[in-house]
């Protein structure tokens, strides 16, 4: 090359180094994903600062503890990692009619180690509707009394809310259409997301593709694992939306089921949602392979809705979304073998999965196996539609 040319290219690649290098550091400093970090009941748990240096080794910076016990809250002191606290059901009835129970947990569990451990939600039950319906009217009382303690204790930025299941959902298709189940809307959301507004806190509901897409086999298994290819799409007919992936299928179903209760502007946060990378018999479906696919899938999706709109209907509906750490044993309602993590459960990964690397370079790495699994994934689509 003589000096002519390279006083022409020299800038040109500059710029280009630079367009990559400033691209990739603000995609993976805003994917905003999390995972979901459980304690197994019959022990053999790796230690709290063995799971922390995986979570950091994978730069991730939030965590939905599902069992928040103290020395687990206490081990990410001074870590920066922000953590979404989730109580069991069996708190909610005892947080409803006993406020200074709730006061008594904020204030140890949360307060007294403000701000070195950065709490920055409580959620109070999961999925109560499904699982416990008996305890549903307790649900409002005891996230209000958790909210109380809370402002008494000075913790502003702390908001407070309960997990919701899909389930509580008529329909994902179309999701202009989806409303919250006649028996629950009024009696139960409508007051709820009442407050979640008024105090500003989120709406917190559980997605899972792989649920959806064992019901219906409509679906075809690419639009379930962001395979988006030319010919995979559903389209709303009432709002003319362009759907790619049943993700966001299902979380504009939670939008508008909100909207129709009449509140538009709630934050979603989506607590869990994940693919199994091994089921039981009669779940094919559930394959590492798949996992992958979907796990790399949404982060890269998640990392281009933070330039473009976090879903297609409400832009930045999703400001969080948790995917598993590790693997379960018998999650309640699912195959018993059902396995959701992207790690196993003495922390060694399953495949690569690192946040800081983007999605980009994730993929460009992305083994043979999955290149091949997407190219069959891409004729089914298109047979499909
Ligand atoms: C409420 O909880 C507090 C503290 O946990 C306890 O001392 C008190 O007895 C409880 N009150 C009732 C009515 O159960
Ligand atoms: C509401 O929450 C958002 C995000 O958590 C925060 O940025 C904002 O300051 C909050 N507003 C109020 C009035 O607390
Ligand atoms: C961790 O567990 C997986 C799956 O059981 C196994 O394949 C792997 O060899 C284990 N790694 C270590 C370091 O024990």
């Amino acid at each position: 090359m003589n000096k002519k040319n390279a006083h022409f290219f020299l800038p040109l690649v500059l710029v280009l180094l630079t367009a990559t290098i400033s691209g990739q550091k603000s995609v993976f400093a805003r994917i905003p994903i999390g995972v979901n970090y459980a304690k197994h009941a019959h022990g053999g748990n790796p230690s709290p600062a063995a799971v922390i240096s995986a979570l950091r080794s994978m730069r991730i910076d939030r965590v939905r503890l599902l069992v928040p016990d103290l020395d687990l809250i206490q081990a990410f002191s001074y870590t920066g990692i922000s953590l979404l606290l989730c109580l069991h059901n069996s708190y909610v009835p005892r947080f409803a009619s006993n406020e200074s129970e709730a006061y008594t947990w904020v204030r140890d569990h949360v307060a007294s180690r403000y701000p070195r451990i950065r709490v920055v939600m409580l959620s109070l039950g999961s999925n109560v509707l499904t699982l416990s319906p008996d305890l549903a009217e307790f649900v409002l009382p005891a996230v209000q009394n958790v909210h109380r303690a809370l402002r008494k204790l000075g913790l502003r930025h702390v908001s407070v809310s309960t997990t919701a299941s899909f389930e509580a959902l008529t329909s994902a298709f179309p999701p202009s259409g989806a409303q919250f189940h006649q028996f629950a809307a009024q009696s139960f959301f409508a007051p709820l997301l009442d407050f979640l507004s008024a105090t500003n806190s989120s709406f917190l509901v559980d997605i899972c593709p792989y649920d959806l897409f064992r019901t219906d086999p409509e679906i075809p298994i690419g639009f379930a694992l962001f395979q988006e290819e030319p010919f995979s799409f559903r389209d709303d007919p009432v709002t003319g939306i362009r759907y790619r992936n049943l993700f966001d299928v299902m979380v504009d179903a939670v939008i508008n089921g909100m909207a129709a209760l009449g509140h538009d502007d709630i934050p979603v946060v989506v607590t869990e949602t994940g693919w199994p990378s091994s089921g039981g018999p009669g779940e094919p479906e559930a394959s590492l392979v798949y996992a992958e696919m979907y796990n790399r899938g949404l982060v890269r999706h998640l990392a281009e809705s933070v330039s473009r709109t976090a879903s297609p209907t409400r832009r930045d509906a999703v400001p969080e979304t948790y995917i598993y750490l590790q693997d379960e044993d018998a999650k309640q309602g699912r195959g018993a073998e059902a396995r959701w993590g992207i790690l196993y459960p003495n922390l060694t990964k399953k495949y690569e999965f690192d946040l800081s690397r983007g999605a980009r370079a994730a993929d460009s790495c992305a083994v043979a196996a999955v290149t091949a699994a997407a190219l069959l994934l891409f004729r089914r689509s298109f047979f499909f539609f």
